[in-house]
């Protein structure tokens, strides 16, 4: 459904105060890994965590939904999304306290796994092939065979609606297996527990996990990570290779011909396109094999 103009008046009145970048009507496909979406009323990208509460206190105020954009594991609808889409990009900072990474959480993951192989700390090295946020791979716990975020966590803050951030000890939060249930909100910062280690055996293992991807995984064109769970017992992956749907397409979407829990976009592709594959691998996986897989990937937005 299309905003009216009373939406989009609110939206603008609780921007108004905004000092970081504001953009109306902003295709999300430019902030997508898979590069499909449909425009956002609103984008919104905070200079700073000050600026960042009070537009979620103006916006809770003005009933403005707000989305906060990883874009990595994340199909947005070709209707894009309406209300504000907030983007934690300026949000970088990193700072080492004792044998932890303090990190705000707009930082890329490779960027965070390089300032931890930088200051001699362990526990990161899985990340250095990921791609999107911290905030991000919080929220759904990203990670490998290697690791995953949860086992270095050592808090994570979160702001609310009103734009209070409160800090919740690890042990307040529960994760599993490409999930988390976290407190409403937004994740804005991360602490993480690391271990002293040389350099050398740090960047050794951070090399083995790029090489393993880059091996296994189509990182020369757009996709939106693995797109199923691994479900309990079986490889995604290769049950749908087994059922011969490499390299099966829907318009400009196409299943990988490299690694089949993969999709890539071959050119122009809507997330129609990407939605519906998504629907034919599924169902074909169920009818020849009898498992159920379950959506990895987050997919938001309006049809369009
Ligand atoms: N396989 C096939 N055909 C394929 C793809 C894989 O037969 O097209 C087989 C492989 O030969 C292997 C098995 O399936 O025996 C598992 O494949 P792989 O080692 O590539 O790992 P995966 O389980 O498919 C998981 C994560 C990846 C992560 C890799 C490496 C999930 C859903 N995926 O993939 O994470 O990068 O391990 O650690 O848990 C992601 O979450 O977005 C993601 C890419």
């Amino acid at each position: 459904m299309k905003n009216g103009r009373d939406d989009l008046d609110r939206i603008r009145e609780a921007l108004q105060d905004a000092r970081g970048e504001v953009r109306f009507g902003e295709p999300m496909s430019r902030h997508t890994s898979m590069r499909v979406g449909g425009p956002a009323d609103a984008l919104f990208v905070p200079d700073d965590l000050e600026d960042l509460s009070r537009i979620m206190a103006a916006a809770g105020k003005a009933g403005v939904g707000v989305f906060f954009l990883g874009g990595s594991n994340l199909i947005v609808k070709d209707g894009g999304i309406r209300g504000v889409v907030i983007k934690l990009s300026r949000l970088q900072k990193v700072e080492r306290q004792a044998d932890t990474l303090n990190a705000e959480a707009g930082i890329s993951f490779p960027r965070l796994s390089q300032a931890a192989y930088e200051q001699g700390l362990s526990g990161l090295e899985f990340a250095c092939g990921i791609p999107g946020t911290l905030g991000g791979a919080i929220a759904m716990n990203a990670g490998t065979r290697d690791g995953e975020i949860a086992d270095v966590l050592h808090s994570v803050t979160i702001m609310d609606r009103l734009g209070n951030a409160v800090e919740h000890p690890r042990s307040q939060l529960t994760f599993e297996y490409r999930k988390s249930r976290l407190p409403e909100g937004v994740i804005v910062r991360a602490i993480m527990q690391l271990k002293p280690d040389p350099p050398e055996r740090i960047r050794r293992r951070m090399d083995e996990a790029i090489t393993y991807r880059r091996r296994t995984q189509p990182l020369q064109l757009p996709n939106a990570g693995c797109i199923f769970k691994n479900p309990p017992g079986h490889s995604a992956g290769r049950l749908i290779d087994e059922m011969g749907l490499k390299g099966t397409r829907s318009g400009n979407a196409q299943v990988s011909e490299k690694h089949a829990n993969f999709i890539v976009n071959r050119g122009s592709a809507t997330a129609a396109e990407v939605l519906h594959l998504i629907q034919d691998i599924r169902r074909r996986v169920k009818e020849g094999r009898g498992v159920d897989m379950e959506l990895e990937v987050t997919v938001v937005g309006e049809d369009a």
